[in-house]
């Protein structure tokens, strides 16, 4: 019974001609999911308790290879895509072009959605192919751990911010970089990350120069530390939290003394941000955290 139902399952994936056309990413996301959780664990499971079972045997050896086809047509486009953003030929209009073509072009955000999405995915896969990289430090209390901005909120935030070339912007706690690179892609803008953590910060930089984005930088130091003097907008993604987050905003209001700013925030830490009196909320709702929010200095 449970083999016949197998057999159909893997036999519709290897029908469906569309996922193996490189433009239907989602498609076959989905359907790499689909071997992945429910063929191949699922036959993985029933091995434990089955002796040797040569015809589950075959139709395992049968869902690998298909995944193992359509991860292949993912890293040649990858590859091929990388090589096409490392040359110029995708930035600003013509890169949000290329992802509207992958992922469908409704990727502005949905205020229902929570939570990672296929275009997580094919960012992921695009933008580098290195492994990554454990963590090496110790964090210290109120510093939070990696957890990357979803997409869909990069796009939204890139749009919103309207970007000058003279902005400089900056992401605090910039992980693995996503943030700089793909703003520094659709608008063109020089874009920077302070990051504690080495390992995170190599992998950044490394990734941005593979793609040979010239003003993306990534800067490894506490976020205390860092020089913001060329500095106009900044992101947080609540990468900290507390005394850490109150000594930034110091630090950022008194930047904010010789020029205007633009903070934009994700995540609990815009409720923080929204209680700082040199700033006004021109957008979002500061008490959900799965709202992008936006805040302007007040006049100097
Ligand atoms: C929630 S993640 C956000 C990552 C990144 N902004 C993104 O959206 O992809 C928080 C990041 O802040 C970093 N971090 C925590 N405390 C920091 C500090 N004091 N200075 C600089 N980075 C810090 C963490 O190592 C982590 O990578």
């Amino acid at each position: 019974m449970f083999i016949t139902e197998i057999q159909t399952d893997i036999q519709a994936i290897e029908e469906d001609e569309t996922i193996y056309q490189e433009i239907n990413f989602t498609n076959r996301a989905n359907a790499i999911d689909f071997l992945d959780f429910h063929i191949i664990d699922r036959i993985e499971g029933l091995l434990q308790n089955l002796e040797q079972n040569e015809e589950l045997i075959i139709l395992q050896q049968r869902a690998e290879k298909i995944k193992f086809d359509l991860e292949k047509i993912d890293n040649d486009m990858f590859i091929r895509l990388r090589e096409k953003i490392r040359t110029g030929v995708y930035n600003g209009a013509s890169f949000k072009e290329m992802i509207g073509q992958y992922c469908g072009y409704d990727y502005a955000n949905d205020p229902d959605k929570i939570g990672y999405d296929s275009l997580d995915d094919f960012i992921n896969g695009l933008l580098s192919d290195q492994v990554i990289p454990e963590a090496t430090m110790e964090r210290k209390p109120e510093m939070v751990f990696y957890q990357k901005t979803p997409t869909r909120i990069i796009f939204e935030l890139a749009e919103l911010a309207v970007l000058r070339r003279d902005d400089v912007f900056f992401d605090l706690g910039s992980g693995l970089g996503q943030v700089p690179i793909l703003v520094n892609l659709i608008s063109g803008t020089p874009t920077k990350g302070v990051e504690y953590e080495p390992a995170y910060c190599n992998y950044a930089n490394t990734c941005a120069s593979q793609l040979n984005l010239s003003k993306v930088e990534f800067i490894n130091t506490d976020a205390r530390l860092a020089d913001y003097s060329r500095g106009t907008v900044f992101f947080l993604y609540t990468p900290f939290e507390g005394s850490i987050l109150q000594t930034v905003m110091e630090i950022l209001q008194k930047e904010s003394q010789g020029r205007t700013i633009r903070i934009f925030t994700y995540g609990p830490c815009s409720e923080t941000v929204a209680k700082q009196n040199w700033l006004s909320c021109i957008k979002g709702e500061a008490n959900d955290p799965y709202q992008l929010c936006a805040f302007k200095s007040l006049s100097y």
